[in-house]
């Protein structure tokens, strides 16, 4: 009662119209948004795990072990990243299993030779003893090791010499821009260095025999020997 007496309802509707239509447009706005779309309220049937209890960042967390986080399940890894699980020693082991597909004959030690003078003679040197044109000119750049050492002729195989002139090894860098069969046919050429360093008793007698039976091809340009 006390409101209906108040000054309000008692103003002339003259006055009143411009109130009215203010809060006519102020309750329309309310009703449509903003950008005049509707209100769209989700219905959950089935809720599921749509509502869980969330951590806020460096929060204990009750459920956790350690209180912080959870550990991955073991194997997990992270997306994107592929796992390399083979170390340098397992991979000298693994490689040292590759077979030299070719044989060494005599084309196969022509392209090694070609091939080995083209790519390791600068380092390791005419003979494979080390002493090449980088490593006397160039002071400074390290010896190799001997390709014929004990270390290389009796214990690696093929596919480990094969590993090093594909990865690489210290100082001496990857060739694995070689195409694969000129790189078998360089380590069949490395292996006749290897002999050429060690001959046997046969070897020795091999050459001589092969000196007396081609005298032309050791013959210098005057005709001595
Ligand atoms: C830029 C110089 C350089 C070139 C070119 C080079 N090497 Fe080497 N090589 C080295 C050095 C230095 C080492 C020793 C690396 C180390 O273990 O630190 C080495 C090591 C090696 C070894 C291992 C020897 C051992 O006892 O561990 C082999 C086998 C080998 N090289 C073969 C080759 C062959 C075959 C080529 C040609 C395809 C070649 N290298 C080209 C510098 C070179």
């Amino acid at each position: 009662m006390k409101f209906a007496k108040s000054n309000n309802s008692m103003r002339p509707a003259r006055q009143a119209f411009p109130l009215v239509l203010l809060a006519a447009l102020v309750a329309g706005g309310m009703l449509t948004g903003c950008d005049g779309r509707r209100e769209t309220r989700e219905v959950l049937n089935m809720p599921d795990m749509h509502f869980q209890q969330s951590f806020k960042p460096q929060e204990p967390n009750p459920w956790a072990e350690n209180g912080t986080m959870m550990t991955p399940p073991e194997g997990t890894v992270p997306i994107g990243f592929q796992p390399y699980t083979i170390g340098d020693l397992e991979a000298d082991e693994l490689a040292s299993k590759l077979q030299n597909p070719l044989e060494p004959t005599e084309d196969v030690l022509r392209v090694g030779r070609k091939y080995y003078g083209v790519f390791c003679i600068g380092c390791h040197g005419e003979t494979g003893n080390g002493m090449g044109n980088v490593v006397t000119v160039n002071a400074g750049m390290p010896i190799p090791p001997s390709l014929y050492s004990e270390k290389l002729r009796s214990e690696w195989t093929d596919g480990r010499i094969f590993h090093v002139i594909t990865r690489g090894q210290g100082n001496m860098p990857p060739y694995d821009r070689i195409d694969p069969d000129k790189r078998w046919a360089i380590i069949h050429y490395v292996r006749s260095l290897q002999r050429a360093a060690t001959p046997t008793e046969e070897d020795l007698q091999m050459v001589e025999g092969f000196k007396t039976e081609n005298p032309e091809l050791f013959r210098n340009q005057d005709g001595k020997e």
